[in-house]
């Protein structure tokens, strides 16, 4: 950003700070300015409807009269890497659908009374250090995403979340201080994705099985993850379950066999030494990855494929009950690695 935009930005404010009140003001966008250290009082300007400070680096202050701002939808703080004090209270931002942290590094809390920005649709918190979400954000029951990526200081969820009641997707993958989710977590009937990788959980919560139209999990190196509940059975839309380099993972429960729907299992890099004899149910399986797993006799990688040579053997089958055919499975990766050095 050159020199003559900031020139601008610095115009731009000495106007509004001469020229108040601006009432029929609707946008304002003083995204880049390198300058901008806190943003003018916004009382007078009750029409605001859009406000950019993308890039600002050296915001450091957005004035608390932010919450007078009724008719604000969008506003837009992506990458204000010195921003530490973001209004203590939101509460007034009745219409705002899009708030934009992301990348606020400095950011350590977010206002508690998040819960009343009743028209929030997009919340972006993505790389920022807040170490919590406040309670009261189980009260946006219209949000449908929360994407809270590498929040590498988040510590916890709080048991609030189970009033997000229209969340479909839930990704927070690299918030590697994080070791638990909350226990209320499958009352989110809407969950259709779930990415926790890269997290410390060590195990998830039991609920997790009343998530009928979750269609896809993530949880991608996990290396603290040891065991899935027997509840993983009740997942009944399930297609994509994502465990790879979840190294202390050794076993399976039995019950992943009633995922009917699954067509991707990934436990490449997983403790895996043998996969539960229920596997041999699972019909849709398209692609099974074990790759780099531990098992590491030939002995060991049969007992990971005596599921499917048993069922295979059958030759009376129970009623609704079918068999994986092998040749559907896509890959099958790489079977050399697996049987290691035996
Ligand atoms: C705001 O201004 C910046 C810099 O001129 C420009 O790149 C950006 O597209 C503008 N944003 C909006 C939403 O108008
Ligand atoms: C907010 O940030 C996210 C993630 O960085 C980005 O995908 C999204 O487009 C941004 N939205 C706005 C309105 O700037
Ligand atoms: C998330 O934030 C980090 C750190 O600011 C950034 O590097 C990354 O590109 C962001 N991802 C998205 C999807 O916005
Ligand atoms: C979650 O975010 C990560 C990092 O941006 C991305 O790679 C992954 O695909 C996302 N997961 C889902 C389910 O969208
Ligand atoms: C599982 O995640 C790993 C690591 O991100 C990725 O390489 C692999 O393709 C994923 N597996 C499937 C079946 O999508």
């Amino acid at each position: 950003m050159g020199p003559k935009y900031i020139m601008e930005a610095n115009f731009f404010l000495c106007f509004l700070l001469v020229m108040q009140p601006l009432y029929n003001l609707k946008t304002i966008n003083l995204s880049h300015s390198l300058n901008l250290v806190n943003t003018p009082n916004f009382e007078g300007m009750p029409h605001l409807k859009f406000l950019f400070l993308a890039g600002c680096i050296r915001l450091y202050e957005v004035d608390r009269t932010i919450e007078v701002l009724e008719r604000l939808t969008v506003l837009n703080l992506k990458d204000c890497k010195n921003l530490v004090l973001f209004a203590s209270s939101v509460g007034g931002l009745k219409s705002l659908k899009v708030l934009n942290l992301s990348g606020c590094s400095k950011l350590k809390k977010l206002p508690n009374d998040m819960g009343h920005l009743e028209s929030l649709e997009e919340l972006h918190v993505n790389g920022t250090a807040i170490r919590e979400l406040p309670s009261s954000i189980g009260m946006l029951e219209r949000l449908p995403l929360l994407k809270m990526k590498d929040c590498r200081d988040l510590v916890s969820l709080p048991i609030s979340v189970r009033g997000l009641k229209s969340l479909k997707v839930v990704n927070i993958s690299g918030c590697s201080k994080l070791d638990t989710l909350p226990e209320d977590l499958g009352h989110i009937e809407c969950l259709v994705e779930v990415d926790v990788s890269g997290t410390s959980i060590q195990e998830l919560p039991c609920s997790i099985g009343m998530l009928e139209r979750l269609v896809s999990m993530s949880l991608r190196d996990c290396k603290h993850l040891v065991c899935l509940p027997s509840s993983v059975g009740g997942l009944k839309s399930l297609k994509d379950l994502n465990l790879s380099g979840c190294s202390k993972l050794d076993k399976l429960p039995d019950e992943l066999g009633h995922v009917a729907c699954l067509e991707k299992l990934d436990v490449s890099g997983s403790g895996m030494r043998e996969l539960p004899s229920s596997i041999g149910l699972l019909k849709n399986l398209k692609h099974l990855s074990l790759a780099r797993c531990k098992a590491q006799a030939p002995k060991s990688w049969n007992m990971m494929f005596n599921p499917f040579q048993l069922l295979r053997k059958r030759s009376h089958i129970p009623a609704g009950l079918s068999l994986p055919c092998l040749s559907d499975i896509t890959r099958v990766s790489p079977r050399e690695q697996c049987m290691g050095r035996g």
